[in-house]
């Protein structure tokens, strides 16, 4: 297990450097700075609209910034696209998971990366199932995810065990980085729970992990450090350690709000972030 303590602080394993993006009328992203490091999981907040899907989705390979450097253990790098973005070990958990209901476990994490049998003169390619259904069994092990079996078709399982499935799914290709686009939003209390403890244990591996979350209380029980945008810029970054969630929601809402306000004024129920606890945010 390595020393998270030492290698968060060696050079970031993910690095985004003066990053701008706009959509026609809106700049989603101004001028943002972002790290993670190996070790070490950030969490990104911020009001609705504030940037940070947009970020994820920088980093994920998905939008090209207007501006800006993509630097990857400390190297700069040219990020075109997805599949660039995949190749460093960039890894991305969206919210809808994206999982397919009526395949079993094995056939989900190894959607669109099947690996195929390699024997003499076989007149149909063959899914390699033992050694997909090994590896499969191993990332559950390493990290300690529970489903009833390989075997059993993911539709009949609960929202924390289809998350975790699909985080594991993510880690089937060698990640380096996780990026969670509101893996907790749609669990209860206990799923949320199971939840924290696997982005804990990725920590532990050695994996980079960005979180975004409108719940304060699982972003200051899973972060080491949290990043605040707000309209599109770094609002402030802040230790775990050494902060509040007074002063995150101060930093979200630009000192408009206190702990129990509403964050933002959209009306959406689920983004009143902080001090309200679970029930609240949800
Ligand atoms: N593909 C897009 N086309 C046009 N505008 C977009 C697009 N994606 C995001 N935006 C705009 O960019 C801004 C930032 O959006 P983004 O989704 O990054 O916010 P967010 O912080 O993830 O918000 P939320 O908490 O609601 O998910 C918003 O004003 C949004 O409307
Ligand atoms: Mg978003």
């Amino acid at each position: 297990m390595p020393d998270t303590a030492a290698t968060a602080a060696a050079t970031p394993l993910l690095e985004l450097r003066g990053v701008s993006k706009r959509f026609g009328a809106v700049q989603a992203l101004a001028d943002v700075d972002f790290a993670v490091h190996a070790g070490e999981v950030v969490g990104l907040v911020g009001d609705n609209g504030a940037g940070k899907s947009t970020l994820v989705k920088v980093m994920s390979g998905i939008h090209l910034p207007d501006g800006g450097a993509y630097v990857f253990d400390g190297e700069r790098r040219s990020v075109q696209g997805p599949n660039d973005a995949a190749a460093l070990g960039v890894a991305t958990v969206y919210q809808d998971l994206a999982l397919c209901d009526n395949l079993d476990v094995v056939a989900n994490l190894f959607i669109g990366r099947e690996r195929i049998s390699r024997g003499p003169a076989r007149l149909a390619r063959e899914l390699d199932e033992p050694a997909m259904e090994k590896r499969a069994g191993e990332l559950l092990e390493t990290f300690s995810i529970n489903i009833p079996s390989l075997r059993a078709e993911v539709g009949m399982m609960s929202g924390g065990q289809r998350q975790s499935i699909a985080i594991a799914r993510s880690l089937v290709g060698d990640a380096r980085v996780v990026l969670l686009d509101e893996p907790t939003a749609a669990l209860g209390v206990a799923q949320t729970a199971q939840v924290l403890e696997l982005i804990k244990r990725l920590r532990e591996q050695g994996l980079g992990v960005v979180v975004i979350s409108h719940n304060l209380v699982d972003v200051f029980e899973v972060a080491d450090r949290i990043v605040v945008l707000r309209l599109g810029r770094t609002a402030g970054e802040f230790d775990v350690g050494a902060t509040t969630q007074e002063e995150i929601v101060g930093a979200i809402t630009g000192g408009r709000g206190v702990v129990g306000d509403r964050v933002g004024g959209t009306g959406r129920p689920g983004t009143a972030a902080a001090g309200d606890g679970r029930e609240g945010a949800r």
